[in-house]
């Protein structure tokens, strides 16, 4: 049989390209698990670092264990001061998910684990590869409060300890510490975007990974992924869309019109999901009363108005709201800068990116599929005074 004859899985869609315990996604009965946990019991209980915890080792910790990861992560909460300087200097219109792609490369020359880790076999860089792992995923909130707060003019503020990450990431942009319903939100959203399985930029830190390259490399493919307006990038361009759209009243001629020229609505639709997101009725338990706190009912009213209308419109091809389309309103809601949005689900994501990371390297195999090619044959060479 000749390669013609080979099926084409353009996108990869609906093929499955490796085992994993880390996440299963149930579109059909709307639920998510991390390792075999309700996101909503998780969501609900848990914290943002248990989670991660959870999804690295494999089980919940327990006291001692938290305990023990929580004290690893705070201390690695700082950035050195060339990597301060290097995302200082970058162009202050840059787009921010390139600052965090620098950013991060930036620290990778700087962890004295990178080295030696070299030539040793994946399996024996295991502990080297955890040292790594939090570092990136301390360090990450950092790079990007810094370069925000950098960029308004306005002093950087230092991580703190005595906070949990979340609380901690809003102190860094806001400067202020959050109260706790701030925090707990926060956490929640960190929570719910922390894994889910093979997303684009899931896959593509894998693909680094596969070569048996570097944590670094491999969450640097996965932030040039996430960036996407198709993947991470959707929250923003949602958010743009609603404030456009203004209130609920223009939401229909707005949507039609833009579904009349092909044109994508932004936050809604998924490659996996054909029915409704399960993180949406999650975020929609608290948005209802962050916006009435914040004033933002209008904001609210005219997404809710802009789901029903889609839902009318395009339900019974399967596309629903996805997570970004609430999560960017919730971000909006707590005060954090639409620009950000890309970078702190990249925070967020980097959990399963490691997480899966970790998982594939027990049973590394390069990625490297095959494209069946289609152009012309035998093309004779003509020198280049013959070409017209
Ligand atoms: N608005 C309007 N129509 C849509 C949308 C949308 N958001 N999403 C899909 N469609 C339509 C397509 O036009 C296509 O219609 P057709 O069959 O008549 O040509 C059909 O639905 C299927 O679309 P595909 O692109 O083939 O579906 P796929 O599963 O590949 O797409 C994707 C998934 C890329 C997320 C898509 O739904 C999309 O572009 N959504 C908008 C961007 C977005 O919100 N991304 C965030 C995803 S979630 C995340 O990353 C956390």
């Amino acid at each position: 049989m000749g390669p013609e004859a080979s099926p084409v899985y353009t996108g990869l869609k609906g093929i499955y390209v490796a085992k994993t315990s880390l996440s299963y996604i149930d579109d059909e009965r709307r639920k998510i698990l991390y390792r075999g946990y309700s996101i909503e019991d998780l969501a609900e209980h848990s914290t943002f670092e248990e989670v991660t915890y959870l999804l690295w080792f494999g089980k919940l910790p327990n006291k001692k264990e938290l305990s023990e990861f929580k004290e690893n992560l705070v201390t690695e909460r700082e950035i050195p001061e060339e990597v301060v300087d290097i995302v200082n200097k970058l162009p202050k219109n840059a787009h921010p998910m390139d600052i965090l792609k620098t950013g991060v490369a930036a620290l990778g020359p700087f962890d004295s684990d990178l080295p030696s880790i070299w030539g040793q076999h994946i399996h024996e860089r295991r502990a080297e590869n955890l040292r790594i792992a939090m570092r990136i995923f301390s360090k990450m909130p950092a790079i990007m409060a810094y370069y925000y707060r950098m960029k308004e003019n306005k002093d950087i503020v230092h991580p703190r300890k005595d906070l949990s990450h979340a609380a901690n990431l809003l102190y860094m942009i806001w400067g202020r510490e959050p109260n706790s319903i701030e925090a707990k939100l926060m956490d929640i959203t960190l929570i719910l975007h922390a894994d889910h399985g093979f997303s684009a930029s899931t896959f593509a830190c894998l693909v680094t990974a596969s070569t048996l390259s570097d944590l670094y490399s491999a969450v640097i493919s996965g932030i040039s992924a996430l960036k996407g307006p198709l993947h991470g990038g959707a929250s923003e361009q949602a958010l743009k869309m609603l404030m456009e759209i203004g209130s609920p009243e223009n939401a229909r001629e707005y949507v039609k019109a833009k579904i009349e020229r092909k044109e994508r609505i932004m936050g809604f639709g998924h490659r996996v999901y054909k029915s409704y997101d399960p993180r949406v009725r999650i975020l929609k338990k608290y948005i209802g009363m962050l916006a009435k706190e914040t004033g933002q009912e209008t904001l609210l009213n005219t997404a809710l108005e802009v789901e029903e209308i889609m839902i009318e419109l395009l339900g019974r091809k399967g596309i629903f709201p996805n997570m970004d389309f609430y999560s960017g309103q919730v971000y909006y809601m707590l005060g954090i800068p639409t620009e950000i949005f890309t970078p702190i689900f990249a925070i967020s994501r980097i959990s399963g990116w490691i997480g899966h990371v970790l998982e594939y390297w027990e049973q590394n195999i390069l990625i490297r599929p095959r494209a069946l090619y289609i152009g012309p044959m035998e093309t004779r060479y003509t020198p280049l005074e013959n070409r017209i």
